[in-house]
């Protein structure tokens, strides 16, 4: 490479190496819930088509994916735990290769963001401890209260690390991903244990931040030993209220995780926090960590929280991450990066149609070549 990173100030277009993978710009895709799964929550080849038209990215995270039967918790989001779900990656995989791109997966658990109608059996979801999310999950057939989920036995955990494991597996060497993103963000099943709002359990799982940090610690073990920690990235969000999250010391406890992390040498660490303004930013009150995290991890870092072109130059000249992921920037324009780069408008965003249905929203956003023409 000719580039040297040392000698010159990083913006968007500076390439940049994450654990395995060679990224030719800092724009990352952040992952999307498009809800637009086929049959058995098997990616289709709109999807394909989808993932493909956005691969002048510097990575793409794909959408939540769950890793075992129990993960869902909103319609038609994709697993990878089948095999036809596995295929369904494959052709995923190989549309973005063959348009030059790169794609990792974003794999999740919900946990208690879930509901009977997604569970197997109509079983009740599960969580680290029997507390609901305040508010109201979209079914499919209309808004329900968030159930009551049971807690999972001490014993059950094992499983669920392993699901991950197995998911990371089929991944990369069935599905032909370059990597994956554990999801440790936004209130889902990891985000559960690691936050004190949700985890109240008193056995390893529970109490100290140590200990509410194990799951995710045993999750990055075995995933990295399965598929290479080079090709696993995590992402978290210290203060996101999101699906009723919250914790008593974020900058405390996410610091302490973050030192904890240094010996994982992940791909990356992938950090929700927005700027002032965004639905993502710290709630009044709560204090940015995002900096903090920078000064203790040694690895590299993605921020994401609505960024503009102006905004992540200044981070990445600023030094305050490697990259920035932009999510509904990316969903209403394929190629961004373009855009970015001849300082062109932007389409705007249709939320009507963000989550569900088929092309319409979904594909035919235009490219620039295409408004040109
Ligand atoms: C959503 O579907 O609203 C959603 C999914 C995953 C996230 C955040 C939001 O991490």
């Amino acid at each position: 490479m000719s580039q040297s990173p040392q000698t010159q100030t990083p913006d968007l277009f500076t390439p940049l190496q994450l654990g395995a993978i060679q990224l030719p710009n800092r724009i990352i895709m952040a992952p999307l819930t498009r809800s637009r799964a086929g049959e058995g929550n098997a990616p289709t080849p709109l999807n394909a088509e989808y993932y493909a038209q956005r691969a002048s990215a510097g990575l793409i995270i794909t959408e939540a994916t769950q890793v075992c039967d129990t993960a869902q918790g909103y319609p038609n989001t994709p697993g990878i735990h089948t095999d036809a779900q596995t295929v369904g990656w494959r052709a995923v995989a190989e549309a973005v290769h063959a348009a030059g791109g790169r794609i990792v997966t974003q794999l999740w658990h919900t946990g208690r963001i879930s509901h009977p109608l997604f569970q197997p059996n109509g079983a009740l979801p599960m969580a680290p401890s029997a507390i609901a999310a305040q508010g109201q999950l979209y079914t499919g057939q209309g808004m329900e209260p968030f159930p009551t989920p049971r807690a999972l036995e001490t014993a059950e955990i094992p499983a669920l690390v392993r699901h991950f494991a197995d998911a990371a597996k089929r991944a990369v060497f069935d599905a032909g991903l370059d990597g994956v993103e554990i999801h440790g963000a936004n209130g889902y099943l990891i985000d559960q244990f690691l936050r004190d709002g949700a985890n109240h359990r008193t056995d390893q799982y529970g109490g100290n931040v140590e200990n509410r940090a194990r799951f995710l610690l045993e999750i990055l073990e075995a995933t990295t030993h399965a598929i290479g920690a080079d090709r696993v990235g995590l992402r978290l969000s210290p203060t996101g209220g999101f699906n009723d999250m919250s914790d008593s010391d974020p900058l405390g406890h996410f610091t302490t995780i973050a030192k904890t992390l240094n010996s994982f040498n992940l791909a990356y660490l992938h950090v929700i926090e927005g700027l002032p303004g965004n639905a993502m930013a710290p709630a009044p009150g709560l204090p940015h960590v995002a900096a903090a995290l920078r000064a203790v991890y040694k690895g590299a870092i993605i921020l994401n929280g609505g960024y503009s072109h102006a905004t992540a130059d200044a981070a990445l000249a600023k030094g305050e991450a490697d990259a920035i992921s932009f999510g509904e920037q990316f969903l209403a324009n394929p190629d961004l990066p373009t855009r970015f780069a001849r300082k062109a408008a932007l389409n705007e965003p249709d939320r009507a149609s963000y989550y569900g249905g088929g092309a319409k929203g979904y594909t035919d956003y235009p490219a620039l070549e295409s408004v040109a023409a």
